[in-house]
């Protein structure tokens, strides 16, 4: 898989930025920019009057305020970063309609293969710039959110992207331009996917030691690798094994997103990251048996209908 370095591209940075979802990942790429220099208009659901991130030993503080109201958008900006989760698209489409103009680009920082896709019917066409996200970030109890790791993205190498390159490359967010972007979303689906399995356990990265779930986790990953390669993804053979090897690695006690949402009864991203493959497997007619018992069970998971939260009225059998 090729990658460019985007630093020293000749194409100008985008003068108006806003951010949609100042989240774990939209914090942290907005708080790149501000010490970088670069203002950045801020939209969500919660009103705060600033972001902070915990980076290393200080933090960055980017001035708010979260604006909550989309009335309030005076006029659409050159370059939006979107970084809702998957099922908080819809709702946050409003605010979309009202930044986009006719030469905005939307930069999407979410897991999945489908941003093109999911963002066709609401912006013009070539202006989507999917990225796959690499580095791990936490919200915590009060509301900042502590960057794990180095900042880094990969974006496709397109016109469109080298707006967002452009922006990031004078801060410590690194953006790779790759020439075959698709091999590295799916790469990092897989790899989504099979982390899926920690939801119908309960359990973190340590479950991955044992034998049975081993076995598994690698059958589902070669399901996966089939409906990649139909998608065009170029991926060896040895990849499900690479990434079980490096599940295995994990401090056992590390979780993943996709977990945390279910243990705090948030709706999970189970379609971008399991029902995909499944989805698309169908269309390719590749056999999915494992996506056929996770995603059901992973879609049940994300529905509040049967909550063990609420009251157990009434126990059949
Ligand atoms: N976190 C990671 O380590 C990580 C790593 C790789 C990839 N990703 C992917 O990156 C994406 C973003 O994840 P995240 O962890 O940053 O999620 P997050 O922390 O939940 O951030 C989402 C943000 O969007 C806001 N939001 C929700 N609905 C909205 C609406 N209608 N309008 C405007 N804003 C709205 C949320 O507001 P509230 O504050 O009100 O909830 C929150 O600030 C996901 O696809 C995730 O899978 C995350």
């Amino acid at each position: 898989m090729s990658a460019v370095h985007p630093r020293g591209g000749t194409s100008s940075a985008p003068e108006t930025i806003a951010l949609i979802g100042p989240g774990a990942i939209g914090t942290t790429v907005a708080a790149a920019l501000q010490e970088a220099g670069t203002p950045v208009q801020l939209y969500g659901r919660t009103a705060r009057d600033q972001l902070v991130l915990h980076r290393g030993d200080h933090d960055i503080v980017v001035p708010g305020p979260v604006i909550t109201d989309v009335s309030q958008v005076a006029d659409p900006a050159d370059l939006v970063f979107l970084a809702v989760k998957t099922p908080q698209l819809e709702a946050a489409s409003p605010w979309l309609a009202a930044l986009v103009g006719p030469e905005t680009v939307v930069c999407v920082l979410q897991n999945g293969v489908e941003q093109e896709a999911a963002l066709a019917p609401l912006l013009p066409e070539g202006r989507v710039v999917p990225a796959v996200v690499w580095f791990p970030a936490e919200t915590q109890p009060d509301g900042s959110v502590l960057l794990r790791g180095d900042a880094r993205l990969t974006l496709p190498h397109s016109p469109a992207a080298s707006a967002a390159a452009q922006a990031l490359s004078t801060t410590w967010c690194e953006v790779e331009l790759s020439t075959d972007f698709a091999s590295v979303a799916w790469r990092k689906l897989l790899q989504n996917a099979v982390a899926g399995l920690m939801v119908l356990t309960g359990r973190r990265a340590g479950m991955f030691r044992r034998d049975d779930i081993a076995g598994l986790a690698l059958d589902y990953l070669h399901e996966c690798l089939a409906v990649a390669r139909a998608e065009g993804a170029a991926l060896d053979d040895d990849v499900p094994a690479q990434l079980l090897a490096r599940f295995q690695s994990f401090p056992a006690d590390l979780g993943t997103s996709i977990l945390a949402d279910r243990e705090a009864g948030r709706p999970l991203e189970w379609d971008a990251r399991n029902g995909v493959v499944q989805r698309l497997g169908r269309a390719h007619g590749i056999p999915t048996p494992i996506s056929d018992v996770v995603v059901p069970l992973l879609a049940a998971a994300s529905d509040g209908t049967g909550s063990v939260s609420g009251p157990a009225a009434v126990t059949p059998g």
